[in-house]
């Protein structure tokens, strides 16, 4: 578009000035309400914070932890008291766990549920913000059919307490399943659960549906990758894969043999790249198959990498751990979603916040954290801030310090893709540099309406947001639209 002067007299430019911030206000307020409303919510970083080990720090030296990557939404495997205690009143918001021991007295005690919610769960709200209750973990494909038989009555038996409570709205019930709930995956097209299951989980999505809960899958690409790295691509797993355009559609149907291309399903006809995605996409799929095409949502409950393994466990590196979960953290910030459901909000939680020692297996299930237990990172991530804030006098996270400065970001011009470092940092020290970006944000675009000189309510009526902002060099622009979902879902602790 063409600029042209300014050559407005005086009378009009004073209503065209105070119509200019009248629409740069309502802009602010599109790109606010509409961004962060487009999917639902904006999606935040969640992670699983598990405690099978003995060296772990207290619980209140957790948030600053959490704080320094960006994390709003935590998953436990129990209702630890001290952990719901200490997070009162931080915005963060909580999954709780109903370990697997308690599923047969919950699936036939209903009285046994309801006592288990009034003092695991009703204490803590509303300071602590617990949103759901996951009752069991990895249940049906332990394979153990009398256990499995309690899952659902059980769910049904929590749900039920807390509808008696008054609490079903705030606190839904969910179950989280390992992916080897499918018999196939591959491609994502062809996805379904496992035959003996599907009775099971037909009752399990059925309730999600009548409930408003998510579905939540345990996925890992890692172990896909150990099991076959001579076929799987180490790119396509780690996020790495270039091609998301379709420029290459020769169909070579090699499970990701052609790294960069990543993965075209043949039926679907979308491309993949990288697997978590595909898998996603799978479950999707299987849901479907069963009759569930619209609801429940999918959410990835566990996925992570190790960054230490045994000799046979192939990947596993604090290098690899860095880009898988670097680049997963960067997929979930831009709200990303899969190719069979791309404006559906990634909600994913990272396993996990710690290395834990006492887990039994092999090496890497002890080396899945983000942090050691002594508070330092187990690697850099790169592009979230690792470096708390200084207005907090904890010196945890001393390690490697994620490139230096993250205060001064708001003269950075690049759009936050580009820059593979200190690309976004939620800490509330940046809030305020962020909302002078705001500021500068709002003056711009009067500044460039104001040279638009045309009809601007036309203008407003027939474009689409893009075309309001006619300058090629439109990174200020990209980096308020980018950070306007964050802004407003980044709690103070
Ligand atoms: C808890 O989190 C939910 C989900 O984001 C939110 O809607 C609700 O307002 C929060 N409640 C409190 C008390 O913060
Ligand atoms: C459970 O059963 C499935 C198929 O019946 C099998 O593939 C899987 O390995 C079994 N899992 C365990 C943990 O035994
Ligand atoms: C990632 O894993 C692969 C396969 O084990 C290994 O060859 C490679 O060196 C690792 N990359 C890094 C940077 O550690
Ligand atoms: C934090 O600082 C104190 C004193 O400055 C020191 O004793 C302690 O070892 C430090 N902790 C870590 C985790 O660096
Ligand atoms: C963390 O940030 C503080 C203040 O911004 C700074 O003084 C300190 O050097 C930083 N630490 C690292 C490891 O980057
Ligand atoms: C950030 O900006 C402030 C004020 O403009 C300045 O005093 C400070 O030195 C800058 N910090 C860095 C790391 O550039
Ligand atoms: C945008 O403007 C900045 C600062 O003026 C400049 O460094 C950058 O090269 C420009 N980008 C483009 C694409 O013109």
């Amino acid at each position: 578009m063409e600029e042209l002067p300014i050559t407005i007299t005086i009378f009009s430019t004073t209503r065209f000035l105070r119509l200019c911030l009248l629409i740069s206000g309502l802009m602010l307020l599109y790109t606010t309400t509409f961004l962060v409303n487009a999917n639902g919510v904006a999606s935040s970083i969640g992670i699983n914070y598990g405690q099978i080990a003995n060296n772990l720090p207290s619980p209140q030296n957790v948030i600053p932890l959490l704080k320094s990557i960006g994390a709003t939404r935590v998953k436990l495997y129990d209702a630890d008291p001290r952990v719901l205690r200490a997070f009162a009143n931080t915005g963060v918001q909580f999954v709780v766990g109903l370990g697997n021991e308690y599923l047969s007295k919950m699936s036939t005690n209903p009285e046994a549920a309801l006592a288990w919610v009034k003092s695991n769960v009703q204490p803590y709200l509303p300071a602590t913000n617990i949103t759901s209750i996951t009752v069991g973990n990895e249940v049906l494909t332990f394979n153990d059919t009398s256990l499995s038989g309690c899952l659902f009555p059980a769910m049904q038996n929590v749900h039920t307490a807390l509808t008696n409570l008054g609490l079903d709205k705030q606190v839904t019930v969910t179950t989280a399943h390992s992916l080897a709930i499918l018999d196939t995956s591959y491609p994502p097209s062809s996805g379904s659960f496992r035959k003996d299951l599907r009775g099971c989980i037909t009752q399990i999505l059925d309730f999600h549906t009548k409930t408003g809960s998510p579905l939540l899958i345990n996925a890992y690409p890692f172990f896909a990758y150990k099991g076959n790295p001579k076929q799987v691509s180490l790119d396509y797993v780690l996020f790495q894969s270039t091609a998301t355009t379709n420029k290459n559609n020769n169909n070579n149907n090699n499970a990701g043999g052609s790294a960069a291309a990543g993965i075209l399903d043949p039926v679907s006809n979308l491309r993949y790249d990288n697997m978590l995605f595909a898998q996603i996409d799978a479950v999707y799929v299987a849901m479907a198959a069963l009759g569930f095409k619209k609801s429940p949502s999918v959410q990835i409950s566990e996925t992570g990498w190790p960054s230490k393994g045994d000799e046979d466990e192939i990947g596993a590196s604090p290098e690899n751990a860095s880009k898988y979960n670097s680049n997963l953290l960067k997929l979930v910030m831009k709200n990303k979603g899969t190719p069979m459901r791309p404006n559906t909000q990634l909600d994913v939680y990272v396993f996990a916040l710690f290395n834990e020692n006492m887990k039994p297996g092999p090496t890497s299930e002890r080396n899945y954290g983000l942090f050691k237990p002594d508070g330092t990172p187990a690697y850099q991530l790169t592009g979230i801030s690792s470096n708390t804030s200084s207005d907090d006098d904890h010196n945890k996270t001393t390690g490697g310090g994620a490139s230096s400065s993250k205060t001064n970001t708001t003269t950075g011009s690049s759009p936050p893709d580009t820059s593979s470092t200190g690309y976004l940092s939620i800490s509330s020290a940046t809030v305020v540099s962020w909302s002078s970006l705001f500021c500068a944000f709002q003056l711009w675009i009067f500044y460039r309406l104001s040279l638009l000189r045309v009809n601007v309510f036309t203008k407003l009526r027939i474009t689409h947001t893009q075309s309001l902002f006619p300058l090629q060099n439109q990174s200020t622009c990209c980096i308020a639209f980018a950070i306007a979902p964050t802004l407003l879902h980044s709690h103070p602790y």
